[in-house]
């Protein structure tokens, strides 16, 4: 399964009926207005928000609980926080993405693995559903859909890279930033 029948699976299901994908397409300017004026809806709850994605993700997945070593209050706070700076620098990633690369490259430290980041794209969206209501609609998730895609894609290059080769799972077809 990928991320896109994930996070997207409507889309992923017509295009399978022969209609393109969006898989690698850079993210559209209006779809990055949509992801940061969500995200800044979110962001006076950020605490609340974090504790109902760590509940999702463990009810998803439990096995993933024991990764998690620090005090999850905290580890939540540092997660917002990183997915802030990304989504405030949507218009310019290149600037980030050397730091992201180092995060997915300290996250194959952490134990996580590639198929770890389709049960995260899960958890978040299913936080995000709960969090923004009836304002989460089909434009909006498939923004963050393009969004956690481009995040996770470079993570999981980062990895890759730390691991000195390309993760099986995860082949060239994960899309860069650009
Ligand atoms: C867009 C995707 C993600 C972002 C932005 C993100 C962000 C972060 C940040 C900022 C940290 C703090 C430590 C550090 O900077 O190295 C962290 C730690 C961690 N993340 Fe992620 N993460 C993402 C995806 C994932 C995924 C897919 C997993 C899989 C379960 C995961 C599991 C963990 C674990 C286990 C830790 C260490 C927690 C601890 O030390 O207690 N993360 N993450």
């Amino acid at each position: 399964m990928t991320l896109q029948t994930i996070l997207d699976p409507e889309r992923a299901a017509s295009s399978s009926h022969g209609r393109p994908t969006e898989d690698g397409r850079p993210m559209t300017p209006a779809q990055k207005q949509l992801v940061q004026a969500s995200f800044a809806r979110l962001v006076p709850s950020a605490d609340a928000v974090a504790e109902m994605f760590y509940r999702e993700l463990f009810v998803l997945d439990p096995v993933l609980r024991k990764l998690f070593k620090s005090d999850l209050a905290e580890q939540g706070r540092k997660l917002m926080s990183m997915l802030g700076t990304a989504i405030a620098n949507l218009d310019r990633l290149e600037s980030i993405a050397p730091a992201v690369r180092d995060l997915g490259c300290r996250h194959a430290g952490y134990g996580v693995k590639p198929a770890d980041y389709e049960t995260v794209a899960r958890a978040l969206i299913a936080t995000l559903e709960h969090g923004l209501g009836s304002d989460f609609t089909p434009a909006l998730r498939e923004a963050w859909t393009s969004c956690y895609r481009v995040l996770a894609g470079e993570m999981m290059a980062g990895a890759s890279e730390c691991r000195g080769g390309p993760a099986p799972s995860e082949p060239a077809a994960q899309p860069g930033l650009y």
